[in-house]
């Protein structure tokens, strides 16, 4: 299994590009199963989520191929309507294909995909929502399945209760070959949510609200295939930025999407970094030690929960006493431990961190525990004094592409080992 060690402190300092999405790609490749051609899609991610999703792509009988950054994906052969349990546990975005399966097949089977390092992800919304456009589901054995009755869906109306970036997307491809209307309330608006709305009207389907809360999607025949181009990852550019806040440093994030990123610029703001902003790039720099700050998490345009971990980190050396209160997932706080082996002084009471900031931090073995909780170690070995190895790497190769690399050109020292 790979590791990573990192010696600090250093000051980060350079330009960066960001990548494409993960969040937005995953749902454009499971749109591709609205359709029977060649979807394509460009500035596509080299992550382990995408090739994972690749594999479940495949194993439906589609022919998934990468070459640099442009994906092709022809589902003219597509032979299953099943996802195993084998491939959900290792990735919980697979249950995107049981609303493009139940579509355009009239059925799909998908293992539930059950919880992960911080607490319960329910899919009831994914299922009821369905329900609500007339399909037929049971919950049995690990697996939901869905099916059409042998006929198209007929459309409906659905309210999410919480806003789910994932069911407004699976629901959302449900609907947009039914044989009716659909009306979806309080939608997620993440930009990842609104760039499949816009792939899918691209190709043929009639959706109203793009951008929205409220969806209205009037069903068609049938789709073209999906051809776009993935947004930047406002995640894995808002962690560049969060890592010269951390390292007292300057970094320059091109090709962003600053407008995607707003809340967390409010927040390093707040943190006495000082930011500029061009129509596809943002720069951070401070000088000092980060000002305390209040931090919630909340649904988009909200400071995103995605972000949580690597703003804790720059908290716990920041010049004072902050709060992150998580709204999102209440339980999703497993890096707090593994800062404070590193020196940081935080308490979890029920869905608030408090964090006293201290002087500095001292490398030590730590563990990454999930995507987010991960980048926020590696931020943190950066600040702190001699070597950190941080084990379990893979759940940052899930969703960073080749950071160490773009880590090591603004300056870091770090690298992979395997043992
Ligand atoms: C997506 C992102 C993830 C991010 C999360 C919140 C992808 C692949 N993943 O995950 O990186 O952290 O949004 O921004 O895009 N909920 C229910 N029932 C459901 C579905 C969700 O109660 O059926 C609840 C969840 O427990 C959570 C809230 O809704 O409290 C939001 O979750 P959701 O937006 O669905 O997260 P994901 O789509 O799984």
């Amino acid at each position: 299994m790979d590791k990573f060690i990192i010696e600090g402190p250093v000051r980060l300092e350079g330009t960066v590009s960001a990548s494409g999405a993960k969040n937005a790609v995953l749902p454009l490749m499971a749109a591709s199963l609205l359709t029977s051609g060649v979807s394509t899609i460009s500035n596509v991610p080299g992550l382990r989520d995408v090739r994972t999703f690749m594999m479940l792509l495949d194993m439906l009988g589609a022919k998934c191929e990468l070459v640099d950054d442009l994906l092709t994906i022809d589902t003219t052969r597509i032979h299953s309507i099943v996802a195993p349990y084998d491939h959900v546990k290792k990735m919980r975005a697979s249950v995107y294909v049981l609303g493009p399966l139940l579509a355009f097949k009239g059925e799909s089977l998908v293992s539930l995909p059950g919880g992960c390092a911080w607490g319960p992800r329910p899919v009831n919304l994914h299922i009821e929502g369905m329900k609500a456009l007339g399909a037929e589901i049971d919950v049995t054995e690990g697996y939901i399945h869905a099916t059409s009755r042998g006929k198209r869906l007929s459309g409906g109306s659905y309210r999410f209760e919480p806003s789910s970036v994932g069911a407004t997307c699976n629901v959302m491809m449900s609907a947009v070959l039914a044989d009716g209307v659909t009306e979806l309330q309080n939608c997620a608006i993440e930009p990842e949510v609104t760039q499949l709305v816009e792939a899918l009207i691209d190709a043929g389907a009639k959706i109203e609200g793009a951008g929205t809360t409220t969806l209205k999607i009037e069903g068609v025949e049938s789709l073209n295939p999906i051809n776009q181009r993935v947004i930047p990852d406002r995640i894995e550019a808002g962690t560049f930025l969060t890592a010269a806040a951390m390292t007292r440093g300057d970094v320059t994030v091109e090709n962003c999407c600053p407008d995607h990123m707003t809340a967390l610029l409010d927040i390093l703001k707040a943190m006495g970094c000082d930011i500029e902003i061009t129509e596809d790039s943002v720069r951070c720099s401070i000088s000092g030690k980060p000002t305390p700050v209040e931090v919630v998490t909340h649904p988009y345009p909200g400071f995103a929960t995605d972000m949580q971990a690597q703003v804790m980190a720059v908290a716990s050396v920041a010049d004072g006493t902050s709060h992150i209160t998580e709204t999102i997932y209440p339980d999703r706080f497993t890096h707090a431990a593994e800062l404070c082996r590193l020196g940081a002084e935080i308490r979890i009471d029920g869905a608030i961190a408090t964090i006293d900031g201290v002087d500095v931090l001292n490398g030590a073995p730590v563990m990454a525990t999930d995507l987010r909780a991960s980048a926020a170690m590696v931020l943190a070995g950066f600040t702190a004094n001699g070597e950190t190895s941080i084990e379990r790497v893979y759940h940052i190769d899930r969703g960073y592409e080749r950071i160490e690399e773009k880590l090591a050109a603004l300056g870091g020292v770090i690298r992979r080992v395997n043992e």
